[in-house]
């Protein structure tokens, strides 16, 4: 055998000592496993059935290994699941216990999914933010209560942050805009007080943001328009005071904006209504005044239109009747006035569209 030879199989025998790993899932992973299956009851479906034998990388339920290294790299545990095994409980599961803080042995974690089980309670763990390749967080439909943890900016690849539909409560923990690959972050439907980080323009990343459904207090912060990415921002049903920021209307693919159901006062932004990108707009149940800015037109696209139950007075502006498109149109509740534009766009809409206000006439309503 030539040098080239040896070389090769030196190189191969290192190769293989390296990747070839001695025996599938390791044993401080499997234990770990084993404390987060102890701390967590699932009476109807057995999903943690399969997870027993030596070898968690191999056949057990929702957890996934890096195929390299052999460490457990997934846990992905949804309660709302099309799989035949949910059929029996119709197709949705149910959890009780807690998020045991062995989890946080797993350190070659990179997604951890514990979706829609209603009844798993107790807090985030405080060391997970120790599990440096996490990307990928979804707690959804939980009981989880406590806080976010204040270092969350630790998980410094953090992609995805769902913690929606849980009892989380404290404040949004400003570091959280250090998350510098956050793309998705859902904090919906939970306790959360306290204000919006100002600075929340630093998360470059960000493509969905939703904060609906909490007790936010404060303003909408300014910075959030350099959000580029941002398609979705949904601040719906919290507290939150001030007027609505004018450079939200110039965000280049923002295509939905809830902030229905606030403490928001001022007027409507023009540029917000005339943003072509814009298809989802909802405003309802704020103190917003003023006039109804004329700056519709042919780039006009709306699905839903919501500015009702808000003190808005003057007209219809006649542009918004040359609109391409306005699927759901909602003015009610408000105090305009004056003929309600004819129009295409008009056409279907029924007398709810405008019923509420001071003096609208025209069809649908009462002829002027
Ligand atoms: C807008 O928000 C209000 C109040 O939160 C809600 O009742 C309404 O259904 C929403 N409108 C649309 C079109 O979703």
């Amino acid at each position: 055998m030539g040098l080239t030879g040896v070389t090769f199989l030196v190189t191969l025998m290192m190769l293989t000592a390296v990747t070839i790993p001695a025996n599938g899932c390791s044993p401080a992973d499997q234990a770990a496993l084993m404390d987060f299956k102890a701390a967590l009851n699932e009476p109807y479906l057995g999903i943690f059935n399969t997870w027993t034998g030596t070898n968690c990388c191999q056949g057990w339920n929702g957890v996934g290994c890096d195929p390299n290294t052999q460490r457990v790299a997934d846990i992905v545990l949804r309660g709302e699941s099309e799989d035949p095994i949910y059929e029996k409980a119709g197709r949705s599961g149910y959890m009780t216990g807690s998020l045991s803080p062995s989890l946080c042995k797993l350190d070659g974690l990179t997604t951890l999914i514990v979706a829609d089980w209603k009844d798993i309670s107790g807090e985030i763990p405080a060391c997970l933010t120790s599990l440096k390749n996490l990307r990928i967080v979804d707690l959804i439909g939980n009981k989880i209560t406590g806080q976010i943890p204040a270092n969350i900016a630790q998980l410094s690849k953090l992609a995805v942050l769902n913690l929606a539909d849980n009892q989380i409560s404290g404040s949004i923990p400003g570091s959280i805009v250090n998350l510098g690959k956050l793309m998705h972050l859902d904090l919906s439907n939970n306790q959360l007080s306290g204000e919006i980080p100002a600075d929340i323009g630093k998360l470059s990343m960000m493509s969905r943001a939703l904060f609906n459904k909490n007790k936010l207090t404060g303003s909408i912060p300014n910075s959030i328009s350099k959000l580029y990415r941002l398609a979705d921002l949904d601040l719906a049903m919290n507290q939150i005071t001030g007027s609505i920021p004018a450079q939200l209307g110039s965000m280049p693919v923002l295509s939905t904006l809830n902030l229905d159901s606030n403490q928001l006062s001022g007027s409507i932004p023009n540029n917000l209504l005339s943003s072509p990108g814009l298809n989802i707009l909802n405003l309802s149940r704020n103190s917003l005044e003023g006039l109804l800015p004329d700056v519709f037109g042919s780039k006009t696209y709306f699905t839903h239109l919501d500015l009702s139950y808000n003190n808005l007075r003057g007209s219809i502006p006649k542009s918004l009747a040359s609109a391409k498109y306005i699927g759901h149109l909602d003015l009610s509740y408000n105090h305009l006035c004056g003929p309600i534009p004819n129009g295409s766009p008009f056409d279907h809409l029924e007398a709810s569209s405008f019923s509420n206000n001071d003096c609208l006439c025209g069809s649908p309503l009462r002829t002027c």
